[in-house]
């Protein structure tokens, strides 16, 4: 397995592209099922999870070009089955995305339930439970979901809590389901609006995609489109901390600034200095000192779990006591005890991590555990004094593009050394 061997202490200077959304692509993607015909997307990133969803969307039959990079072109008129097999929905859970699809245009599907990931079990039931209120019939067998309906009918789905992939596999099935479907509680985040106007172009009728009620009025059929997904907001997030934390000075191309705020947010509260340039780049300036604060993960537009692991490298060497609160996830602290190993003072009590700031980490070898968790350890190494060897970097390749070449470009000493345990 790869492994990054990084020298730390240097600080970032130049412009980085940001690539497309994956959790934005991942969606949009599972959505060419419901088309009547070809499918042609842009801007998406070369990750390990969008070739696994492509190749889940080949295993059903339908046909899968990439005539450049970043373009995907799907022909969905070739579907000739609809199981998501257990090989290829045990790496990547968002692979339960086609069914919701399956389900509105073929009327059954089979998809393995997704394995529980390293940052928790994260179950499936009100997917399952909102499919069922709209006419589907659901048995879990062996491993699998096993589904099927005589069509699916227009109701109204409250979810208790937000869920982007619950908001998302419903949203798609009522698109093509018969009558209005009411989603109550809809997940706001803007991948689920990126995923909202792409249905839009296809034929749909969707109001109020990001607010948390979205009506979608069912329609016969939907058509092909060429669509451009957005940018990857967490890739934004996690440039903005390396420009922070190794006191650099970065422009952030093809950035949404819109998609940030409670980012930037947070980190001006810490003193770093951000701002938004007349093309719309974002500009971030890492050379004053930090100041601690609190942070709690929260459904967007508050801050992200997906940048809870990032933000907590940059508090270990933010001067004072900073404590950050994980809210939407069971287990998402895998990052902790490496930063500790790079010489980050942490301690967890219960959801929360109290953090001491100390002056720089110090080179180690650690391990990444799960996505988010790596991006917190190469920022860390990219501030650590001496080299620092992060194992099992198939993690970071999973959501984020050419990373290391994209570092490399703005001056840091990264090596990825192919092979070992
Ligand atoms: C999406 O996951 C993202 N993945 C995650 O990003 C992100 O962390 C998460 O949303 C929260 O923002 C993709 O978009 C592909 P949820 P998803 O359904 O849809 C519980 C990354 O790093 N839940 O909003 O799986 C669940 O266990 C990934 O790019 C249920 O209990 O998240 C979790 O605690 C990691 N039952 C919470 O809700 C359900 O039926 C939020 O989950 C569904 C979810």
């Amino acid at each position: 397995m790869d492994k990054f061997i990084i020298e730390g202490g240097i600080p970032l200077n130049g412009e980085v592209h940001i690539s497309g959304s994956k959790n934005a692509a991942l969606p949009i993607l599972c959505s060419s099922i419901l088309a009547d015909d070809i499918c042609t997307y842009t801007n998406i990133p070369a990750l390990r999870d969008i070739s696994t969803i492509t190749e889940v969307l080949s295993t059903l039959g339908m046909g899968i070009e990439r005539p450049c990079n970043g373009c995907i072109v799907i022909d969905p008129r070739t579907t000739s089955s609809y199981e998501a097999p257990y090989e290829l929905v045990k790496s990547m859970r968002a692979s339960i995305l086609v069914l919701g699809p399956l389900l509105a245009k073929y009327k059954k599907a089979k998809v393995s339930l997704p394995g529980g990931c390293a940052i928790g079990v994260r179950p499936i039931d009100m997917h399952l439970k909102a499919l069922t209120k709209m006419g589907a019939n659901i048995t879990l067998s062996h491993g699998y979901v096993m589904a099927f309906t005589e069509g699916l009918k227009g109701t109204r789905i409250v979810f208790d809590t937000p869920t982007v992939g619950g908001t998302e596999n419903i949203m798609m099935a009522a698109s093509l389901a018969e009558g209005t479907t009411v989603i109550e509680g809809a997940a706001k985040e803007p991948e689920v609006v990126d995923l909202a106007y792409a249905l839009i172009a296809m034929g749909a009728q969707i109001d109020g995609a990001g607010q948390s009620t979205i009506t979608i009025d069912g329609t016969p059929s939907l058509s092909g489109l060429e669509y451009r997904v957005i940018p990857d907001r967490i890739e934004v997030g996690t440039f903005l901390i390396a420009g922070a934390i190794t006191k650099g000075d970065l422009i952030l191309k093809d950035a949404r600034a819109d998609h940030v705020v409670a980012v930037v947010d947070k980190l001006l509260e810490m003193g770093v200095a951000i701002n938004q340039r007349e093309d719309g780049s974002l500009h971030v300036d890492g050379k004053h000192d930090l100041l601690p604060v609190q942070v709690d993960t929260v459904p967007y537009p508050g801050f992200p779990t997906d940048m809870q692991a990032q933000i907590m490298a940059l508090a270990c060497i933010t001067p004072g006591t900073t404590s950050i609160t994980e809210n939407i996830f069971e287990n998402r602290f895998m990052h902790v005890p490496e930063l500790v190993r790079l010489g980050g003072r942490l301690e967890e009590k219960g959801h929360t991590v109290i953090v001491q700031g100390v002056e720089q980490f110090q080179g180690a070898s650690v391990m990444a555990t799960d996505l988010r968790a790596s991006a917190s350890l190469v920022l860390a190494a990219l501030n650590a004094r001496g080299l620092t060897e992060i194992r099992r970097i198939y993690h970071l390749d999973r959501g984020y593009e050419n990373l290391d070449q994209k570092l490399v470009k703005l001056g840091a000493r990264v090596r990825r050394e192919r092979g070992g345990l």
